[in-house]
C-alpha cells in the first residue's frame, strides 16, 4: 500500500470541510445515474476486469462496472455516501468493495487495476497534479483511466465558478475543479504518462419544476453550494440573496420545458 507522497497533507482542513458539504449529496445521484452508464460503456469496462472508481459517492458508476461483471473497488472522502454506495450495491446484488479514500493518497499498491474511472469525483481534489499521479499510479501500462467532468463554459461549471466567487477564497494552492473540464488542460495534466487520448461530450438532463427548484435542490446536495448558503445564512443575508438571483438567472439559461440541459466532458486514455 503505497500513496505517491508521506508529506503531510497541507489540505488536510479543506478536505474536511468538504467530506462535510458532500455528505449530503445522495438525492443528486439522481441525475448522474445515466451518466455513470455512459462512462462505464465509454471505458470500455468488460467482465472481470479490476476497476477502481475513484469519488464513488453512492456508488453508481462503480454498481454499473460491477453489473457487467467487472471486480469493482469504490472509493470516496465521504463515508456517509459509501453507506449508501454499499446499501445500493446491495440493492443491486453485486459485490463491491466499498473503502473511504482519497483520490490524491490512494491505499493501494502500484499498477492493481486494469481501469480507473471517475465521474465528476476527482475533479474536486485540490491538486490535480497529486490525483493524477495518484490514478495513474494505480493503474497497469495499458490500462484504461476514464472520468467525466464539468466544463467550465456550461452551467455546472459557471455555478461552481458562481459559488466561487461568493465563497472566501480557497487555500492558496486549490485548483478550481472545472479546469478538468477543458480538453486543452486534460490534455497537459495527463501528459506523455498516457497515450490514445480521446474526448466525447454528452448531455445531462435534469427533471425540474422551475431554475428556483434546481438552485434549491443543489443548496441542499452539492456540496461547494451547501458551505456557502451555510455560511451566508445568518451573516449575511444581503450576500445570500444576491447570490441566489444570480444562480435563478444562470439556471434560467439552461430551462426548458421543465429540464435542464447541459453538456460535459468524458475523457478516456491508455497508460504508457
Ligand atoms: C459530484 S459528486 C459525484 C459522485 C458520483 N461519482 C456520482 O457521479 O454520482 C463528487 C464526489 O467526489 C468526492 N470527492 C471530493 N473530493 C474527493 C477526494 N479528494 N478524493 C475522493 N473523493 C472526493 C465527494 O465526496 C463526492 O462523492
Amino acid at each position: 500500500m503505497s500513496s505517491l507522497s508521506s508529506a503531510p497533507d497541507p489540505f488536510i482542513a479543506f478536505k474536511a470541510v468538504q467530506r462535510e458539504g458532500w455528505s449530503h449529496f445522495g438525492p443528486l445521484a439522481i441525475f448522474t445515474t445515466p451518466a455513470a452508464a455512459r462512462l462505464v460503456r465509454f471505458a470500455r469496462i468488460t467482465a472481470g476486469q479490476r476497476v477502481l472508481d475513484v469519488g464513488s459517492g453512492t456508488g453508481v458508476a462503480a454498481i454499473t462496472a460491477a453489473r457487467l461483471g467487472a471486480q469493482v473497488v469504490g472509493t470516496d472522502l465521504t463515508p456517509e455516501l459509501l453507506e449508501q454506495a454499499a446499501e445500493n450495491s446491495r440493492i443491486s446484488h453485486v459485490d463491491v468493495e466499498w473503502r473511504t479514500a482519497d483520490v490524491e493518497a490512494l491505499p493501494f499498491g502500484d499498477a492493481q487495476f486494469d481501469v480507473v474511472i471517475s465521474q465528476f469525483g476527482h475533479m474536486f481534489a485540490p491538486r490535480p497534479d497529486v490525483a493524477t499521479a495518484e490514478m495513474l499510479r494505480v493503474l497497469k501500462p495499458g490500462g484504461t483511466i476514464a472520468f467525466s467532468t464539468w466544463p467550465p463554459d456550461h452551467f455546472t461549471g459557471r455555478m461552481f465558478a458562481l459559488t466561487a466567487r461568493y465563497a472566501p477564497p480557497p487555500p492558496a494552492g486549490a485548483a478550481s475543479p472545472v479546469a478538468w473540464g477543458e480538453p486543452s488542460v486534460v490534455r497537459e495534466r495527463l501528459g506523455e504518462a498516457v497515450r490514445q487520448l480521446s474526448f466525447e461530450r454528452d448531455m445531462m438532463s435534469i427533471n425540474t419544476l422551475s431554475p428556483q427548484h434546481v438552485r434549491h435542490f443543489t443548496e441542499h446536495t452539492a456540496g461547494p453550494v451547501r458551505k456557502l448558503v451555510e455560511a451566508l445564512s445568518g451573516s449575511d443575508a444581503a450576500k445570500l440573496a444576491a447570490f441566489r438571483a444570480e444562480y435563478d438567472a444562470l439556471a434560467a439559461e439552461y430551462f426548458e420545458m421543465n429540464q435542464m440541459r447541459q453538456s460535459y466532458l468524458m475523457t478516456r486514455a491508455v497508460k504508457a
